[in-house]
């Protein structure tokens, strides 16, 4: 483990669960630790990138921020795998659907990431590449919302790298077309990085605004909304 502390976490050897939980936002980091973790200390601050490892009913868990994009998560996720040992990180974000049979708080688990960037072009391969979540976390991610008495609603996502570019060049027809359910802007390297280490990841994301109806979740609603979400992410962790 010679590679750390890395560039980006100063974290000891060990820091790390074998799962990590990956929500975009820092804040949303501490507040997983602080709401859902015992003895959570943290383990990582670098950039204001807050990691954390406590335990979960006895298990030993971490949460840490990937920050928003496919840089920010591709450079976290690439070096909690390699460097860490971290075997496996289920993202928890939000997304926007793209799906009228979605509303508002739904949780969607991405299967498969399909993408407008860029991102996998690193790896020289002269097609397209299509990565897809681990089957196991998949489904122990339905066996968990079962026992919970809720539901995830599995299926592809599109990671995007313009949050903004739906208005002036809109993909949105195609991809409802193809059946894509929502569009955020991080599965797909996330899913790229654990294929590339032979290691497994998985987005659960909760529907926080549509692009079918242009409805969207109030800020102060953002937090609660995640509980269903989180419960199965530490679930299965
Ligand atoms: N795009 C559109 N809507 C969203 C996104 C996104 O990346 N994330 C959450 N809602």
């Amino acid at each position: 483990m010679k590679n750390i502390p890395t560039p980006h976490i100063n974290a000891p050897e060990g820091a790390f669960a074998r799962t990590v939980l990956m929500p975009g936002d820092p804040l949303r980091s501490k507040f997983i630790a602080e709401r859902y973790l015992e003895n959570a200390q943290l383990v990582n601050n670098v950039r204001g990138v807050q990691g954390y490892t406590g335990e979960y009913k006895g298990k030993k868990v971490s949460v840490m921020a990937s920050g928003m994009g496919m840089p920010a998560i591709g450079i976290y996720s690439y070096e909690l795998f390699n460097f860490y040992g971290v075997e496996n990180i289920i993202r928890v974000g939000t997304a926007g659907a793209l799906s009228p049979k979605l509303k508002l708080r739904d949780v969607v688990a991405g299967m498969s990431a399909y993408t407008d960037s860029n991102y996998g072009h690193e790896l020289g391969y002269q097609g397209n590449l299509a990565p897809c979540c681990s089957y196991e976390l998949l489904r122990a991610a339905t066996d968990a919302a079962d026992r919970l008495g809720t539901h995830v609603v599995p299926g592809p996502v599109c990671s995007h790298d313009n949050f903004y570019g739906q208005g002036d060049y809109s993909s949105t027809p195609v991809l409802q077309k193809l059946g894509v359910l929502c569009v955020e802007m991080e599965a797909y390297a996330l899913y790229l990085n654990a294929a590339a280490a032979g290691k497994n990841a998985l987005a659960l994301l909760t529907i926080s605004d549509s692009l079918v109806t242009g409805e969207s979740l109030p800020a102060e609603e953002r937090q609660t909304s995640f509980t269903k979400m989180m419960e199965i992410a530490l679930e299965i962790a």
